[in-house]
């Protein structure tokens, strides 16, 4: 367990991705003992993938989801999920342990949860995001990672979050503590089921029985779904383009979203808390 005091100035926790011993900042250069090191870019994140981690040149979200998503969230459409994320965190954790965003994106959700006793982390795969969260974020560690092996040692985090992200549930409860807390957030049935049926003739509502966690325990399940309303069609255009159904969307469907001024979608979110229990 872990008890920080908070101080970004402290050591800063990272394993080494290729040979899993403790990293040291010197010089704005993470090091091991076995002299791999990896430079901490100009905007604070440490780019800890590997080449032989990588599975294509720019791996996660791309520039045009990144954008879009970062606009979208900007405007506190999702302000709702915050607000129920925020109060499961003031009501469980323990702000005294660490915290980590897994699959972090632009860290939105991230920074929300810094508090002035907990050291607050965020893995992302895709570089874009990672470097504009840590320019935003100072107060928070970023690093471009993948969810499959963390560069953090076992039982290190009190806290970790899952927000549309992929869920590595071995990884995830390796680094989390005896009685530490996982939070998921998916799709619940009719989430964005208004901007799908433009896209699909027959849109489908989203399977939610699937529980992917099996080890830890589920203590808390809620669904946060309000209705979104879009005077601008950027909005609109922004939200199609942070989903996977943007791929679908013809030429002639984006024509029309941009000539909306007015449209209505349901936002839909399935909130699970489990915990780490022996
Ligand atoms: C839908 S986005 C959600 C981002 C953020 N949680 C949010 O809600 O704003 C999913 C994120 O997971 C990241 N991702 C996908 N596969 C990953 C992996 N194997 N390791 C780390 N990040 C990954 C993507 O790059 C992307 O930023
Ligand atoms: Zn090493």
């Amino acid at each position: 367990m872990n008890n920080f005091s908070g101080n970004k100035t402290d050591s800063v926790h990272y394993l080494c991705p290729l040979c899993r011993q403790t990293l040291s900042l010197v010089d704005k250069s993470y090091a091991c003992i076995n002299k791999h090191s990896f430079d901490q870019a100009k905007e604070g994140y440490v780019n800890l993938l590997p080449v032989q981690h990588k599975h294509s040149k720019d791996p996660g979200d791309n520039k045009t989801m990144v954008n879009a998503r970062r606009s979208f969230l900007d405007n506190g459409f999702y302000q709702p999920l915050i607000a129920a994320l925020l109060s499961l965190y003031q009501k469980y954790g323990d702000h005294n342990q660490a915290f980590f965003d897994a699959g972090c994106g632009e860290g939105y959700y991230t920074h929300q949860h810094k508090k002035s006793s907990n050291y607050v982390y965020g893995v992302d795969i895709a570089k874009n995001a990672v470097r504009i969260a840590a320019k935003r974020y100072k107060e928070c560690f970023f690093s471009v990672g993948t969810l499959a092996q963390l560069p953090f040692e076992n039982d290190f985090f009190g806290w970790i979050i899952s927000i549309y992200a992929p869920i590595l549930e071995q990884e995830f409860s390796r680094v989390l503590n005896d009685n530490g807390y996982l939070v998921t957030v998916t799709p619940a049935e009719n989430h964005l089921y208004e901007l799908k049926q433009l896209i699909y003739r027959d849109a489908k509502q989203h399977d939610t029985n699937k529980t992917p966690i099996k080890s830890l325990t589920l203590i808390n399940e809620q669904r946060v779904s309000y209705s979104m309303n879009f005077n601008k069609s950027d909005d609109l255009i922004n939200l199609l383009a942070m989903t996977p159904f943007a791929f679908k969307a013809s030429e002639a469907l984006i024509e029309n979203l941009k000539a909306k001024n007015s449209f209505s979608c349901q936002a839909d979110f399935l909130i699970r808390l489990y915990q780490k229990q022996e």
